[in-house]
This record gives structure tokens, sequence and C-alpha cells, in this order.
């Protein structure tokens, strides 16, 4: 019987629920007492009204100043001082416009944007895009320090939340973009927990922009090919580098190409500068051939120029070998720029594998050490995979015009230029001739738009460097 009783016992065993623990701790819930609540918000609302006057010094000084008026001279001496203060306004804003601008329209515009746009929404629009942290119940959200505006674009300086990264809202700039209704947004690192979102007001760069005019004394180091979009102009340089200039079909690569040689045109007429042209396609450059001091199409007499421009890169740097280390243009040794449009048919999609050999043998030769002996070359691209172009690293300077993928930008500009804000698979098919770039000195890249070189552009051009245009 007993023995039956523990058998059964040891059935049941394994299968029945064993308590953790016999005791179970859990901290009291404590009730806060309603005084303590009363009093937490009164210090918000007196430490509110004290930093108030530091915050916004001039709308607390308007405020105080017009309480004291009304409260000392009544209605009529308030009527008074407002007209005066108005007439004051008008006369400055139509005597000096700029300062007006600058110092009255924006900061009252960037208090209105403060109030009405940022702080109204932050909160909603930072918890819905998944920046807002929490912890112990208690939840907390990045803070703005302060909102400045630019005639194009609002400034949200920010600052973050300890134990999170800046990279965080690098990744979001779509979500804060589509949050606060603007056409797009860039994340700038100031620190390690302060952060600028840039937030453009309009899209400074939907009209195209007509060709530049060409610059008498050009510098080759910085080159007006366009507009930045904070209006400034895009320059670019040449001289002492090679630029990639990559965008799908119809992304306006051609526009960043003729409008480069466009602003070099009269070092071209004082012979200081020479373009060698590539053309596959015959529908880019084939119409300034006269601009050109060699120009080729096809596939063989395309290698054969890359191969004598190596050749006479090599010449000069044996010149140059122990006296010289820095290309200053001379018409005897004259800056030379290797202009390639579409490489990737010379490098991918030639169908002789020796033409394709050996243009990019000659392509990696002058990027590599073309630099400091005066030779450029400055290539375009439709597809910036590295199957298709194995040189892309070989260049230093790159464009992104309209992409195709997310996944192509960083290919081009670089890792993190995306995160940055880089966004050139977004660009809209309607404006050709935006892109990205990293401008000198700066990692994060900046929108701009070439100007459109147009055929009449093309012919004035080359009529201004043949000595017979106006
Ligand atoms: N900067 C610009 N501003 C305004 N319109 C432009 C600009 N660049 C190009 N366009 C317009 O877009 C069209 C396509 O431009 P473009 O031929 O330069 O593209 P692409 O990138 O060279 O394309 P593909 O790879 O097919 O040669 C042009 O015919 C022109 O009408
Ligand atoms: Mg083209």
């Amino acid at each position: 019987m007993l023995g039956r009783k523990s058998a059964g016992a040891a059935q049941v065993q394994p299968t029945a629920p064993v308590p953790a623990q016999s005791f179970r701790f859990a901290t009291p819930v404590v009730q806060t007492p309603g005084v303590f609540i009363l009093a937490g918000w009164m210090w918000r609302l007196v430490r509110f009204l004290l930093v108030l006057p530091f915050r916004f010094p001039v709308a607390v000084g308007t405020v105080a100043v017009s309480v004291a008026l009304w409260y000392f001279t009544g209605w009529l001496g308030l009527a008074v001082a407002w007209s005066i203060a108005d007439a004051v306004l008008l006369v400055w804003w139509r005597r000096w416009p700029r300062s007006f601008r600058d110092r009255v329209a924006l900061r009252v515009l960037a208090g209105w944007r403060w109030a009405w746009i940022y702080q109204r929404h932050w909160q909603p629009v930072l918890v819905v895009a998944g920046l807002a942290e929490s912890y112990l119940e208690r939840q907390y959200l990045p803070r703005i320090r302060g909102v400045t505006c630019s005639a194009w674009a609002d400034r949200v300086r920010v600052r973050i939340v300890a134990g999170t990264s800046p990279a965080d809202f690098q990744k979001r700039v779509t979500e804060l973009a589509h949050g606060f209704g603007a056409p797009s947004c860039r994340v700038e690192v100031r620190g390690p927990r302060d952060v600028v979102l840039e937030f453009p007001r309009y899209d400074t760069l939907a009209d195209p922009i007509d060709a530049l005019p060409i610059p008498e004394e050009p510098d080759l180091a910085a080159l007006p090919v366009g507009v930045c979009e904070d209006g400034e102009v895009w320059t670019l340089r040449l001289h002492g580098t090679h630029v990639l200039t990559v965008g799908v079909t119809g992304a306006g690569k051609g526009s960043v190409l003729w409008s480069a040689i466009r602003a070099m045109s009269s070092a071209i007429t004082a012979g200081i500068a020479e373009v060698w042209a590539i053309d596959p396609k015959r529908m880019e450059l084939s119409y300034g051939r006269a601009l050109f001091a060699r120009y080729a199409d096809d596939g063989e007499s395309a290698v054969a120029l890359l191969e004598a421009a190596v050749a006479a890169m090599q010449e000069r740097a044996e010149r140059y070998a122990g006296r010289q280390r820095i290309h200053t243009p001379t018409t005897r040794d004259p800056f030379t720029v290797i202009v390639l449009d579409e490489v990737a048919f010379l490098t991918a999609y030639h169908p002789d594998r020796d033409i394709r050999r050996r243009a990019e043998n000659a392509i990696a030769t002058l990027t590599s050490q073309g630099r400091s002996v005066g030779f450029c070359v400055l290539a375009a691209l439709q597809d910036p995979r590295k199957e298709v172009l194995n040189l892309r690293n070989l260049f230093p300077d790159k464009i992104a015009l309209r992409l195709d993928e997310a996944s192509q930008v960083d290919m081009v500009l670089g890792e993190g230029a995306r995160d940055r804000g880089a966004n050139a698979h977004l660009i809209d098919p309607e404006l050709p001739g935006v892109g990205f770039v990293k401008l000198e000195g700066s990692p994060v890249p900046v929108r701009v738009r070439a100007a459109f070189v147009s055929d009449a552009d093309i012919d004035h051009t080359t009529a201004t460097a043949a000595g017979t245009g106006e």
C-alpha cells in the first residue's frame, strides 16, 4: 500500500507547479500628496517666467514697455508710441531691407515658427518618429534649445537625450521632415549631445538656373557651376582632383559637364587649359567640338585618346621629377581636363574586352597619377555599382544627381552620406541638375543644382573661346 502511494507521488511530482519563492517583495506604492504636485507645477511656472526675459528679451521688453506706457499715459500714449515704432520699422524696411530682414523679419518669423510649428508639434512628432525615450515610466524628450530662420530654412538647435546618439536623428530625417511639413530635413552634429535640424521652408532649387556668366580669369580650383540650396554659388574644384558625376539617365549629368567646361572657357582661350572630350553617345559633347583640343567618340579612338593623355601626363611627370611638385597652368603645360561622358561604356559595356581593359588601365593611371601634374578626369556615369566601374574610388570628388536606389547614395558620396540627409534617390525627376555634393571642409552633403547650359549657350561659349563672341 505504502509502496503504491509513493510510486503515485513520484509520478505526480515533476508536473506539479513549484513556486519560485515563498515570499514576493514589491516596492510599495506611495501616493504623492497633492501639495507636492502643486508645488512642482508652481516651480515650473516660476522657472518659465524667470527664463522668459532671457530667451525672448525683445518680445518681453516690448510687452513690458507697452504695459508700462498704458499704465502711466493711458491708451493715447500707447497708441502714439506704437505708431512711432511702426513708422520707424517702415522706414527701416524701405531704406535697409536686408538689415530689416535679418534683424527683424527673420527673428519674428523664428519666434513664430518656434511656437507654432516646433514647440506645438514637438512631442507628438518625436514620439511617433521613435525619438522619445522612456525610463522608469517617465518620458524623456530631446529639448529644443532655439530656432533661427534664414531666408530659406529653419534651423532648430536640439539637445538630445543622454544615452541616445545624433545618428538616431540622422536615421529619421524623412519622418521629421514629414512631421514638421518641410520638404526635407538635414541633421548637423554640433557636439556629442547637440544637433541642428535644418528644415527648408520651400525648395530654393525648384526653378532651373540659367547658364552662369563666364568668369574672365577662372579659378580652376573653384569653377562656378551652379547654385547651392542656401543661394550661394556652387563652385567645383577641377585642378588638383578628379570628379565623378553619377545619376540615372536624364538626371542632368550633361549640365554639370557643360557648366564646368563653360566656366573654364576663358582659360581655354588663353591657352592655359585644354579639354579632351570623349562622347560615346555622340549626343552630349559633340555639340561643342570646337572647344576641345581632342575629341573621340567610338571605342577605339576613345582608348587611343586616353592612352595619349597617359603618355602626355607621364612625359610631364618626367620633366617635373625632382624639380617641381606642384603644377601651375601655363601655355606650355596647360591644365588638361579629360571629360568622359558615360564612362561605363568604355569600362563595362564595350563588346571588345581588350578595349575595356585598356580603357580601365588608362583611367586608373590618369586618376591615380594625374592630379599633381595638371591632369584631371571629369567623368559621368549612370550606374555606380562596383561591377560597372571598379575605379569609383579613384575619384576624390563625387556628385550624386538623381539615383535609382537608396543604397547607391553611400556608394557615391561615401559612407554615412544618406544618414546625413543626402537623399539623392528621392530627388524629383522633374528637377534635372539637382544633386548632392560634399563641399571642401565639411562632411555634410549640400544640395545643389547645376546651371542649365543650352545649345545657344554652348554656341556662345564656343564663339567667345574662338574670339568671335561679344
Ligand atoms: N541643370 C539643369 N536644369 C534644368 N534642366 C536640365 C538640367 N540639366 C538637364 N536638364 C534637362 O534634362 C534633360 C536631360 O539632361 P541630360 O541630358 O543632361 O541628362 P543625363 O544625365 O546626361 O542623361 P543621360 O545619361 O541619358 O545622358 C535635358 O535635356 C534638359 O532638358
Ligand atoms: Mg548625358
